[in-house]
């Protein structure tokens, strides 16, 4: 990891060796944080952070989800955030704010520890890599399975959750893949452990449910938006293990996955194996819009 100057830390910005919990700190034995992933991109005019209302209205839906209060609102999230990028000077990073239950009482639902938040910012380039982003990966079911949705909300962005992501990506490096795609508690497609996944089969494209234990991608919106504006119609819906092998393109968003084409799911190669064309045109539109080269219709860009 590559450090920054000041971590945001409960209203302050302290020096970022100076950011530490108590190891009795609840979260850290229950899994019981709320998180975003957020990234500011280089633009003409400064570093631009993408969708950072969506993801902090996310933050708050997860820590809904939780039974988590936090002492800010959104607004002062949102400074905190721009405050945060601005004072580490960076170009482009990735933004990591956390909400967790701190330090006091050990029981599975304390009643008095406070609630902590931090905000950490740091240069971090596309998840699966540059290269992954030309020319895409290659990608395994996994064996692991999405919580099914009387188990863990899978739809809030809870710390706890990530152990099954986790054990998704071990699973797939040790199996020689670069991503897992995961399938839910009834055998249909989810999505991968950090990003969710879309496919176009004989003109249609499809992209899974909130329904099947996806994760509600803040990029998977642009995407569906992007698509939206062209006049493409995006079906949302569930969809057998077949249809990533019938597929003719596959691609995967996520903040840190950025628009990652897949060129091979559990070895057989999707379409002619070269990045599609309309996943190229997306990440085209993508990456221009992000970038400040691009006209910022929808309003998603916050210039530090
Ligand atoms: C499990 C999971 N699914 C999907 C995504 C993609 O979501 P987003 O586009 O908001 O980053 C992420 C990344 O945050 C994730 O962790």
């Amino acid at each position: 990891m590559q450090e920054s100057k000041s971590i945001w830390f409960n209203g302050e910005l302290v020096p970022w060796h100076e950011a530490k919990v108590h190891v009795l700190t609840h979260a850290l034995h229950y899994g019981s944080g709320v998180f975003e992933g957020i990234r500011a991109y280089p633009t003409a005019r400064g570093p631009a952070i993408l969708a950072l209302e969506e993801h902090v209205d996310r933050l708050f839906l997860s820590c809904k989800v939780i039974e988590l209060q936090i002492a800010w609102d959104k607004a002062e999230i949102r400074d905190a955030i721009v405050e945060t990028v601005r004072a580490n000077g960076h170009d482009s990073c990735y933004i990591r704010p956390l909400a967790f239950r701190g330090y006091g009482e050990l029981g599975v639902m304390p009643n008095n520890n406070p609630t902590e938040l931090i905000i950490a910012s740091f240069p971090w380039g596309s998840l699966h890599g540059n290269e992954a982003i030309e020319n895409g990966i290659d990608v395994g079911v996994s064996s692991w399975r999405r919580m099914a949705p009387n188990t863990h909300p899978a739809m809030a962005k809870v710390t706890g959750n990530y152990v099954n992501s986790s054990l998704v990506v071990a699973e797939a490096l040790a199996n020689g893949y670069q991503e897992g795609i995961v399938l839910d508690i009834d055998g249909f497609v989810s999505e991968g452990s950090g990003e969710n996944i879309f496919l176009t089969y004989q003109g249609d494209v499809y992209t899974t449910p909130v329904s099947a234990s996806i994760l509600p991608g803040i990029t998977r919106g642009i995407a569906m938006q992007l698509l939206t504006d062209r006049g493409v119609v995006v079906k949302e819906q569930r969809f057998a293990r077949e249809m990533l092998y019938y597929a003719d393109e596959i691609f995967l968003t996520g903040t840190a996955a950025e628009i990652t084409p897949v060129k091979s799911v559990d070895k057989r190669i999707v379409g002619d194996g070269k990045v599609g064309e309309l996943t190229r045109s997306l990440q085209n539109e993508f990456f221009g819009i992000v970038r400040g080269e691009a006209e910022d219709r929808h309003g998603w860009l916050t210039i530090v």
